[in-house]
This record gives structure tokens, sequence and C-alpha cells, in this order.
């Protein structure tokens, strides 16, 4: 075996330190998502560069600018922020920082309140919850015992349940479903065209039905469109022309259309759960109706690439909060849920990094 080089060992001792202090990540989004901090910088499209001190100054008093300033040079490593420094002077390696100013990269700007009252923001928000966060030092229990999840462990009572009883985490999780899947469908809708000619689509999971008001937008052909979700979620929906809203249970039954659309919901549940709303969704549908799902689908290889990171921490995301046996799946697993289902055809279109279209045909 090839001996380490101490350049190898450095490396390694530096890693295992950024992975160690990798909270320090999560958490200073949460503070700058808290603080308000992409809106005060982006200013209505201004995105000056600011200082810590100007961003204090928009803060409660008393606020800490050099705290603030430590946590946005932390976030610029992770480019959510462009550093803009100002030197005293530049005529040697003794460089005098004077002044550091932020302004927002393409990563900061998706946290930016936009004209429809969207963006990430509320997703960041939702995810470290107390409750939330309280699943996550007993994340191991997941292999310990895989029979509940660290979220019920936590809190007595599983994660939909729980936010069906509290009107903010409902809430929040609405904005935040809205916030993520509003640009994703703008982009789908773009590159995919399965919609077209469906006249009556049901949208399980649609939680505020946002993805449907899109559809309908860009597919006038759709005139019956049912927004489908449990009844305290669409118990708080807004109205939306041409959208219906039906409260219920996918597990026990799923209303009738010529198509059914369903987003990041069947990786919330485990392959038997899966195999039931899959069964629903099939009988809800005439032959040759169509289900399109889109979910994250994992690559079959781990590597270090941000679109595998992304979806594998998704993954333990679903393990630690929704279902300790719900999960990520690759594109064949998601081919033989369909086969088992009774679908007879299947296809995956790659159209965003995140998520697939998984289209399954009866
Ligand atoms: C991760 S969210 C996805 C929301 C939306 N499809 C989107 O992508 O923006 C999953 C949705 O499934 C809904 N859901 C959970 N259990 C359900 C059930 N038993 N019947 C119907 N909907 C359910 C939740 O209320 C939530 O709106």
């Amino acid at each position: 075996m090839a001996e380490e080089t101490t350049e190898e060992r450095n490396n390694a001792r530096l890693a295992i330190m950024e992975l160690a202090n990798m909270i320090s990540v999560p958490m200073s989004l949460n503070a700058i998502v808290r603080l308000n901090v992409p809106d005060a910088i982006w200013q209505g499209g201004a995105n000056t560069p600011l200082s810590a001190a100007e961003i204090v100054a928009l803060l409660p008093s008393g606020s800490d600018p050099e705290n603030l300033q430590r946590i946005l040079r932390m976030l610029t490593s992770y480019r959510v922020f462009s550093e803009h420094i100002i030197f005293a002077d530049n005529d040697g390696d003794n460089l005098k920082v004077v002044e550091r100013r932020y302004s927002l990269t393409e990563i900061g700007k998706t946290l930016v309140t936009d004209a429809e009252g969207l963006s990430y923001a509320p997703y960041v928000l939702q995810h470290h919850q107390d409750e939330l966060m309280k699943a996550w030092p007993i994340l191991h229990e997941a292999v310990v015992d895989s029979s509940s999840e660290p979220f019920v462990k936590a809190n007595g009572e599983p994660a939909y349940a729980y936010y069906g009883r509290k009107p903010e985490m409902n809430e929040l999780m609405q904005k935040a479903m809205s916030g993520v899947s509003v640009p994703f469908m703008k982009a789908i809708l773009d590159g995919y065209d399965g919609f077209e000619g469906v006249e009556r689509l049901v949208d399980v999971g649609g939680s505020a039905g946002d993805c449907l008001r899109m559809i309908l937008h860009k597919h006038p052909s759709v005139r019956d469109a049912i927004n489908f979700d449990l009844p305290e979620v669409v118990a708080k929906a807004p109205s939306i022309p041409g959208v219906k809203h039906v409260g219920g249970d996918m597990f026990k039954f799923i209303p009738a259309g010529d198509a059914i659309f369903m987003k990041w919901v069947l990786t919330t549940w485990t392959d038997e759960e899966c195999i039931v709303i899959m069964k629903n969704c099939y009988e809800a549908l005439p032959e040759g109706g169509k289900m399109i799902a889109c979910e994250p689908v994992l690559p079959n290889q781990s590597d270090d690439s941000h679109r595998t990171r992304a979806l594998l921490e998704g993954d333990i995301f679903v393990m630690t909060v929704y279902r300790a046996k719900g999960k990520h799946r690759t594109e064949e697993e998601f081919r033989q849920l369909g086969l088992s289902t009774g679908f007879l055809h299947f296809r995956a279109f790659y159209i965003d990094h995140f998520y697939t279209v998984l289209e399954f045909q009866k």
C-alpha cells in the first residue's frame, strides 16, 4: 500500500475539521434569513455592496456589526455573498483591510422575496424550526431502530400530523413549498410537454396549489383542476381561478383525472406506502392515463458533486423528519415501484438538477 504523504494527512485533518464544524453553515444561513439580510442588501434590485455596519443599522438597535460580518464572511465562502474589500493601501504584502462590503451572488438572490412574495427563505426557516431541530441529535436512532423517525421520537407524532395541529407551522410549510416549487415549475413547463391535451388534472399533495396554477396558465386545455391535499392544508390554500381545492387522504382515495400530477410526495414515504399511493393514482386514471411525478432522483454512484450532495443531504432530511424508511430513490427504484403498481410504461426527464420528471403510464 502506498504511504500517505504529509500533504494527504494535512488535507485529511483539514477536511475533518471542516465537516465537524459544518453545522455553522446551515445555522448561519438561518440567521441571515431571520435577520432579513438578503432583502436588506437587495433593496428592490440595487444589490449595492453594504458593510455589516450598514446592514446592522436596519436591525434592532444594539445589534453587533462585527458578529454579523463574521457570519457574512463565512457564507461568502459558500458563495451566498460576494465580498468587496477596501484596503488602506495596495503597496505590499501587509495589506490592511479598512472595510468589507457584501452583495448577493446568484445563490444569495434565491433568498430575496420576489414580486409574488416568494423566495427560498421560508424553506430555510421551515427546516430549522425547533421541532425539526430536536430530531437531528437522535439521527443515529434511525439506524438502531428504524420503526419510527427521529421527528416522532423527539416530538411524539409524525411531522404532517404535527404541522396540522400548529397553524404557524402549516403556514410556513405552504410558504416554503411555494417558494421552492414556483421557480422549478417555470423551468419544467418550458421543457416538458406531458400536460398537452389533458382536460382534468389532479395534483396530489398540491399544498397551496401553485403548481396547478402554473400548469393551467401554460396549458389552457386543462379545464378541470383539482388540488388534493390534507383537509387542514387545503383549508388554508388561497382561492385560485379554475382550481378546486379538495381535502382528503391519498392513502384512502384520490379523485379521478385524465392525468395525475404529484410533486415531492413519494420521497417522504416508504416503498410500501408509495405502492398504496400509486395504486390509488392508478385507480383514478383511465387506460393510457399518466401519473406525472416530480421527485429528487439519486444517481447510482456517490460522488462529491453539488447535485449528488444536495440529493443525498435531502435523503437524510427525509429519514430524520418524515419517514425513517422514506427515501430519495434511483430511477430504477422508481421504475420498479411503477411496475409493481401496474403501470405499463415509464420515462424519466432530466430537466432540472434537483427534481426529475417521472412519467408512469397506465
Ligand atoms: C413536500 S410537500 C410537497 C408540496 C407540493 N407538491 C410542492 O411540491 O410544492 C408534500 C405534500 O403532501 C401532503 N400530504 C401529506 N400527507 C398527505 C395525505 N395523506 N394525503 C394527501 N396529501 C398529503 C402534504 O400536506 C404536503 O402538502
